[in-house]
């Protein structure tokens, strides 16, 4: 098949995502597959034109936000993964809070800032008191994101803020959870499982920072992993249950990696975030996991684009009934 694997953009996130992509490119070509890559920019509409499956690499805004996905529907394109709601709903902190509640998912408690608004600092201390996660509202890749704790010097919550807002209009305040960083892979992968189901759990510890953020995740050696994560009885199964419902609940497709922090107990396991498009070098998270099933980089790829394929154009036909005279 002809595969379009999109990369770059211009979200904080280009060079990861070229990254990606340039790992999927081979494993794609591996795979008997005719993958080309494309940048994406003002002439991706033309670019796209005689492919016959899109492999959407970019992270964050673009690529990962549903954008690229809608251009797909437009084009009446097959693409790999999550379709336009999905895709903005989990770029969107703020927004997918509210579906991960609705669906009785455990979150962490959250006061949200927007620019302009006066006195944010003292409204979230009073809110959350004094340890803070700091997030902008879309962004990924733990870019922009500061935790704040009680020991920290007071400025240090304004100072996140306004580190946060330079990503965004909307910050995402979270009371700050303790424990262990978890991340839980999903596959809806009919050919290679029959259906959906979450991947083996893996464990991050950060080598670089106190917590997994931009060089714990990309410097050589910043981070550990390890997958299965060995955890407390029963939380790597109640995080792989929370994977698949936090999936669902955005109406996610073809994969997802969801993001949680984990305590002593499996009910005392939060939320953070589902990723529509996780990073994809044969080393990175989702593909370790899939690994740990047996299942290679390059056969991966291959099932993800071939679904894509099998499910065909976007849009269905549907009747139109006449206008009445
Ligand atoms: N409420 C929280 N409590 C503790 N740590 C958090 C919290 N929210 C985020 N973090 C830390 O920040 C990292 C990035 O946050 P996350 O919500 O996953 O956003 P993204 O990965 O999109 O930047 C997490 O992996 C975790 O280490
Ligand atoms: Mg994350």
């Amino acid at each position: 098949m002809k595969v379009a694997v999109v990369q770059g953009g211009p979200s904080s996130e280009a060079q990861v995502s070229r990254a990606s992509a340039a790992a999927v490119h081979g494993a794609l070509r591996e795979a008997g597959h005719a993958p080309t890559l494309i940048e994406l920019d003002t002439g991706l509409p033309a670019a796209l034109t005689g492919h016959d499956v899109v492999f959407p690499l970019v992270h964050g805004a673009l690529g990962e936000d549903g954008c690229l996905q809608g251009l797909c529907e437009l084009l009446g394109l097959p693409y790999v993964g999550s379709g336009v709601l999905a895709s903005a709903l989990a770029m969107d902190k703020v927004a997918a809070k509210v579906a991960f509640r609705g669906a009785g998912l455990p979150v962490a408690r959250e006061h949200v800032v927007r620019r302009g608004d006066p006195d944010a600092a003292p409204a979230v201390r009073a809110a959350l008191g004094t340890s803070v996660a700091v997030k902008p509202g879309a962004a990924g890749s733990a870019i922009g994101v500061r935790l704040v704790r009680a020991s920290d010097p007071s400025e240090a919550l304004d100072e996140a803020i306004r580190a946060a807002l330079e990503f965004d209009d909307v910050v995402l305040c979270e009371e700050l959870v303790v424990g262990r960083e978890v991340t839980c892979g999903v596959a809806d992968a009919p050919t290679l499982f029959g259906g959906l189901r979450a991947l083996p759990p893996t464990e991050i510890r950060a080598r670089r920072a106190d917590f997994y953020d931009f060089s714990s995740k990309y410097a050589p050696g910043g981070s550990e992993h390890v997958c299965p994560a060995e955890l407390p009885d029963g939380c790597a199964e109640r995080v792989q249950l929370l994977a698949v419902a936090a999936h669902r609940a955005l109406g996610c497709r073809d994969l997802s990696r969801v993001d949680f922090v984990v305590g002593d107990t499996p009910d005392q396991i939060v939320l953070l975030e589902v990723n529509t498009l996780p990073g994809m070098t044969s080393t990175s998270l989702y593909p370790e996991a899939m690994s740990r099933l047996g299942v290679s980089f390059s056969a991966m790829c291959d099932a993800l684009a071939r679904a894509a394929a099998a499910r065909g154009g976007p849009r269905r036909r549907v009747p139109i009934p006449e206008l009445p005279s």
